[in-house]
C-alpha cells in the first residue's frame, strides 16, 4: 500500500454512483483512480496536482514519464488511461485541468478552475465507467467540492426502463483531507440529478401524483425540519385558483398543489426565502396544440417544480440554517373536452381576470395562482423557476438561464451564487413597454399572449407574472433555454439537464449564511 491518506467519506447513495466510506466499500471491485494533471503555462508539458506528483514520487516518475511518452500534453477535458502501473489501481485516468492560473473570469462570469475540474473528473470518471471499473478514487485537484460535482454529475445516467445498464460506479475521495468539501458537492451534483431523473423520466411515469409522491419520500429523512402538504383538488378549489384549475380541467390525471416547508433557521418564525416552480408534467399546448415533432421533450416541462423541490431536498440534507416554503403547482396540458379553448376567460385567485387566447400558453396561468398564494406567506422574497417559453431558447441557448427580476439585491445574490456553480444567470428586462403588451386585452383584464405574438416571448411572459407580484424582492427564472443539454455543458450527458438546482442551493446558501 502506498503511503497516501484514503480518505473516509460517509453513505451517501444515487442511482448510478454511490458514494460512501473506504471501511464500507468493496475492495474486491475492480478500482480506478482519476489524477489531474495541468498544462505548464507557456510550454508544452505536464504540471501534476499535489495528489498525482505524490503518486509519481511513489512510482519513482513513472507517470509523468508515461504523460511525456503517450502523446502531446493533456489539453483541458481530455483523458488518458495507463493499465497496470499500480497492483491498487489497474486503470488510472490522467484527466486535464487546463491553466493553474484558471480563476474567476469576467467575461465568462464563471470560475473557470472550478469549470476545468468538474469537466475534467467528469471525462475521467465516464472513461473508467466505460472500461467497466465498478469503484473511483477521484483526486481532489485542490477543490474537493468541484470535483465531486464533476464525478456526480459526470456518472449519472437516466436508464431506469432498459435492460442494459451502465455500470454502477462507486466513488472516493482521494489524496485530500478536504472531505467536507467533497461531500458538499455530492450532495450539489444529487441534488442536480434529482432533478434530472424527474425531468427526464417519461411522462407516464411522473404524474402530478407521483412528483408529489416522490418528493415526499426524498424529504422523509428530515422529517423534523419539514412538513410535506400534497394539496388535492378539493383545496385548489376551495383557494379560488381558477388559472390553475383552467389548465388542469383538460386532463384526465388529477392535479396536485404541491407545498413543502424547511424550517432550517433556529428561529422558525423568520421570513421564509419562497420558491415556486412550474410543474407542468407534461405540455401538448392544449388546444392550441404543439406540433408532434419534438413534443415528446414536454415531459420536462416540470423542470421548473423540480429544480426548486431538488434544491428544497438539498437545502435539507446539508441543514442549511434558512426557512424555505416551496410551491409546484402540478398538473398536464392536454386537450380535451373540457379543456382550456383560445379566447376563453379565467379568474386567479386575486381576482384578476385573464383572456386565455393561447391554451400553449399555460405555464404563466399556473403560476399566476401560485404566485399569489406564495405572498400569504410574507416571505423575504420569492423566487419562481419555469420552462415558459421557447423564445428564452431563442435569445439565449443553453448558456444561462434568464432572470427578471424587480430586485437589485435578488439579482446580485443570484448572480454570485451562479459564477460559483458555473449554471449561468443573465439578467432580462422588466419594461413597461411589454406590460402595454400584456394588459392590453379585449375580454379581460389580462391577455395570456403578447399583442404582438412571439415578439419578445420570454419579455412578455415575465411581464405577465410581474402582474400578480407585489413583494418587493421578486425574480422570475425563465429555464426554458437550459432545460436540456445536447453537448454544451461537457460534465452533463445528452438530456435533461436538472439545471439550475446548483445555483438554486448557492443562492440559498448565500442567504443562509448572511443571517
Ligand atoms: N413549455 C413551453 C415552453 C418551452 C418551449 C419550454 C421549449 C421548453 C422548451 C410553454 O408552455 C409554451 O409552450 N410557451 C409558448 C408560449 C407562446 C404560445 C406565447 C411558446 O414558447 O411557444
Ligand atoms: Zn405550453
Ligand atoms: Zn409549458
Amino acid at each position: 500500500m502506498l503511503p497516501m491518506r484514503r480518505a473516509i467519506l460517509t453513505a451517501v447513495r444515487t442511482k448510478h454512483c454511490r458514494f460512501f466510506s473506504a471501511s464500507q466499500s468493496n475492495w474486491n471491485a475492480r478500482k480506478g483512480l482519476v489524477l489531474g494533471v495541468y498544462e505548464k503555462e507557456g510550454e508544452d508539458g505536464s504540471h501534476l496536482t499535489e495528489a498525482a506528483a505524490r503518486w509519481d514520487k511513489a512510482l519513482s516518475g513513472k507517470l509523468s514519464e508515461l504523460l511525456k511518452i503517450s502523446g502531446p500534453a493533456l489539453k483541458k477535458g481530455r483523458t488518458r488511461i495507463f493499465y497496470g502501473v499500480h497492483q491498487d489501481f489497474p486503470c488510472v485516468a490522467a484527466v486535464g485541468l487546463g491553466k493553474t492560473t484558471a480563476s474567476v473570469c469576467g467575461a465568462e462570469n464563471w470560475d473557470t478552475c472550478k469549470e476545468n475540474i468538474r469537466e475534467a473528473v467528469s471525462a475521467g470518471c465516464r472513461q473508467l465507467q466505460d472500461l467497466e471499473v465498478s469503484h473511483v478514487e477521484v483526486d481532489g485537484c485542490g477543490d474537493a467540492q468541484s470535483a465531486a460535482e464533476g464525478a456526480v454529475l459526470g456518472l449519472f445516467q437516466y436508464d431506469e426502463l432498459k435492460s442494459k445498464k451502465k455500470t454502477k460506479v462507486t466513488a472516493q475521495l482521494h489524496g485530500s483531507t478536504d472531505l467536507a468539501g467533497w461531500e458538499k458537492g455530492i450532495l450539489y451534483g444529487e441534488g442536480q440529478n434529482l432533478a434530472r431523473l424527474l425531468m427526464e423520466a417519461p411522462a407516464n411515469h411522473i404524474t402530478p401524483t407521483v412528483f408529489a409522491d416522490t418528493i415526499e419520500e426524498k424529504l422523509a429523512p428530515y422529517a423534523e425540519r419539514v412538513t410535506v402538504h400534497k394539496r388535492p383538488q378539493a383545496w385548489i378549489e376551495e383557494h379560488q385558483m381558477g388559472a390553475f384549475l383552467s389548465v388542469s380541467k383538460g386532463s384526465e390525471e388529477p392535479p396536485v398543489f404541491l407545498e413543502l416547508h424547511y424550517n432550517g433557521c433556529p428561529d422558525r418564525t423568520k421570513a421564509p426565502l419562497l420558491l415556486v416552480g412550474k410543474g407542468i408534467t407534461f405540455d401538448s399546448g392544449g388546444i392550441s396544440l404543439k406540433p408532434s415533432s419534438g413534443m415528446d421533450a414536454m415531459r420536462a416541462d416540470m423542470g421548473g417544480a423540480a429544480t426548486v423541490c431538488a434544491s428544497i431536498v438539498t437545502a435539507a440534507a446539508l441543514k442549511l440554517p434558512i426557512n424555505i416554503i416551496g410551491l409546484a403547482p402540478l398538473c398536464e396540458n392536454m386537450p380535451s373536452g373540457k379543456a382550456n379553448k383560445p379566447g376563453d376567460v379565467v379568474r386567479a385567485q386575486n381576482g384578476k381576470t385573464i383572456q386565455v387566447d393561447n391554451t400553449d400558453a399555460e405555464g404563466r396561468l399556473i403560476l399566476a395562482d401560485a404566485l399569489c398564494y406564495a405572498h400569504t406567506f410574507k416571505p423575504s422574497a420569492i423566487v419562481n423557476a419555469a420552462t415558459l417559453t421557447g423564445a428564452m431558447d431563442v435569445a439565449l441557448g443553453s448558456a444561462a438561464t434568464g432572470v427578471f427580476t424587480n430586485s437589485d439585491w435578488l439579482w446580485e445574490k443570484l448572480y454570485t451564487a451562479s459564477v460559483v456553480t458555473g449554471d449561468r444567470v443573465w439578467r432580462m428586462p422588466l419594461f413597461q413597454h411589454y406590460t402595454r403588451q400584456v394588459t392590453d386585452s379585449q375580454l379581460a383584464d389580462l391577455n395570456n399572449i403578447g399583442k404582438y405574438s412571439r415578439s419578445g416571448g420570454a419579455c412578455t411572459a415575465a411581464a405577465f407574472l410581474r402582474e400578480f407580484v407585489t413583494v418587493t424582492h421578486w425574480a422570475h427564472l425563465d429555464i426554458a433555454g437550459v432545460m436540456t443539454n445536447k453537448d454544451e455543458i461537457p460534465y452533463l450527458r445528452k438530456g435533461m439537464s436538472g439545471r439550475p438546482t446548483r445555483t438554486l442551493v448557492e443562492f440559498a446558501a448565500g442567504l443562509a449564511h448572511q443571517g
